[in-house]
């Protein structure tokens, strides 16, 4: 089933220019890209965004992080897209992340890990309703 999902490409790729190559594996992967957006997060935005993650250890550091520089949105579309994105992006935790994932290639630390993605079909309509201020 064809599905959308939303990718953020995060500070950390974005300094490491690390944006075209992400964006190349997501491309030979099938995924289409149906928007994009380039942006800085604001506190609230990250308070809206990340509201399940508010009063969680490592929630400060994850707000330092996300305002430190830009990040680029993309809406995309694929079959089965939000499960195969998280499959490509790999696990959060450096000791449980698969070789070859975009995290083990482009992740600086666990907060600094490179990419987010929606991990359900309700998060995936609600963060793109977030970012890209759909209806
Ligand atoms: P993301 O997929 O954007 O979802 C929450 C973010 O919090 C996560 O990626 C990391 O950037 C950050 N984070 C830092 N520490 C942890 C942790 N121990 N578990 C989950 N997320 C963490």
């Amino acid at each position: 089933m064809i599905e959308s999902t939303l990718l953020l490409i995060k500070p950390n790729a974005v300094k490491n220019k690390n944006i075209g190559e992400i964006i190349s594996i997501i491309e030979k992967d099938g995924f289409l890209i149906k928007n994009i957006r380039y942006f800085r997060f604001t506190e609230d935005l990250i308070n809206i965004f990340y509201k399940d993650h508010i009063g969680k250890s490592f929630f400060d550091n994850l707000n330092k992080f996300m305002l430190s520089d830009v990040t680029i949105a993309l809406h995309l579309e694929r079959d089965k897209a939000i499960e195969r994105l998280r499959q490509i992006n790999g696990d959060t935790d450096p000791e449980t992340r698969e070789t070859g994932t975009i995290r083990s290639l482009f992740a600086d630390t666990i907060t600094a890990n490179a990419v987010h993605s929606s991990d359900s079909p309700q998060n995936a309509k609600r963060e793109l309703e977030i970012i890209f201020g759909y209806r």
